[in-house]
């Protein structure tokens, strides 16, 4: 499925979401990541436990946990968009009943969204169940208003507009339901400092050796650098209608989770104030 120009038709080069080396424009970013992801499918797992030394489960879970209320609720309906290989939304599935409402779990790379959907029917999906979709998060094939929570784990700052996916977001969502963004950041001060070594010099070499797909590992550190900063993603997230915007730092700020209460239409233009 290859990815659409943004909502607005907006073709534009402006730095208003991710953009891999040699993309010209949203739909040429938007194809670039997808493509990216298709490639490095097979090792993707592999290459981020080793990259993250496991940790990334940690915030998996502590994601799931933030919104353990609503995955209680059997009939809630659930996105996880940007699912990948689908440890986020397995992450999500430990909070659900047996017979609850299928999680979707989406995402437009098809080899990616493939590993994911072999996790949901596996040994370890005892819990609740998933659906695979291939879907674009900026162009969602659900109705407006039909979700409780949309969860998205280290996808959204892959997004080509970043603007246009929270406003998709708060499209699909009811009223007050919830959204969680789990993303890198980059942490301050001495550990901010040793950080970016890693993840500038190091990381991308071991990415290279067991993924071997250097560009996909130079593009990491890349986009984490470009992403906007926690003030600037909450200021976005007032801006599309969320309410009580927030971001939890995980491990010193290297990842954090931004959670927001999708407010009524009128608050898109209105909510600067009522954080
Ligand atoms: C870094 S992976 C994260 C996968 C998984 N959520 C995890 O935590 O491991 C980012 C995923 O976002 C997906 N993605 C990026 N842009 C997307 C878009 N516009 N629509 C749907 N999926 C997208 C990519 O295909 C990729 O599978």
């Amino acid at each position: 499925m290859p990815p659409r120009t943004s909502a607005s038709g907006v073709g534009s080069a402006a730095a208003t979401g991710a953009t891999p080396e040699g993309a010209l424009d949203e739909r040429g970013a938007a194809v670039a990541v997808q493509a990216m992801f298709n490639s490095i499918a097979p090792r993707y797992d592999i290459v981020n436990h080793v990259l993250s030394v496991n940790i990334d489960r940690l915030w998996w879970w502590r994601t799931a946990r933030r919104f353990r209320d609503v995955l209680a609720d059997p009939d809630a309906a659930i996105l996880d968009i940007c699912c990948g290989t689908g440890d986020m939304t397995m992450a999500l599935l430990k909070h659900r009943s047996p017979g609850a409402r299928p999680v979707i779990a989406a995402d437009f790379a098809r080899e990616m969204l493939a590993r994911g959907a072999r996790k949901f029917t596996g040994p370890f999906s005892q819990h609740g169940c998933a659906i695979a979709l291939e879907a674009d998060a900026l162009h969602l094939p659900l109705r407006g208003e039909s979700l409780d929570l949309i969860t998205t784990a280290f996808g959204f700052r892959n997004l080509a507009n970043y603007r246009h996916g929270l406003k998709e977001f708060h499209r699909v969502l009811k009223p007050g339901a919830q959204v969680g963004i789990l993303d890198f950041s980059e942490p301050e001060g001495l550990l901010g400092k040793l950080y970016q070594i890693y993840f500038r010099r190091v990381l991308p070499h071991i990415g290279k050796l067991i993924g071997g797909k250097d560009s996909a590992y130079n593009y990491l550190p890349a986009s984490v650098s470009k992403f906007p900063p926690p003030a600037e993603m909450l200021e976005m997230m007032r801006e599309a209608g969320f309410l009580k915007v927030r971001w939890t730092p995980y491990t010193f700020g290297i990842a954090g989770l931004f959670t927001g209460v999708r407010g009524p239409i009128e608050s898109a233009l209105t909510s600067s104030n009522q954080n």
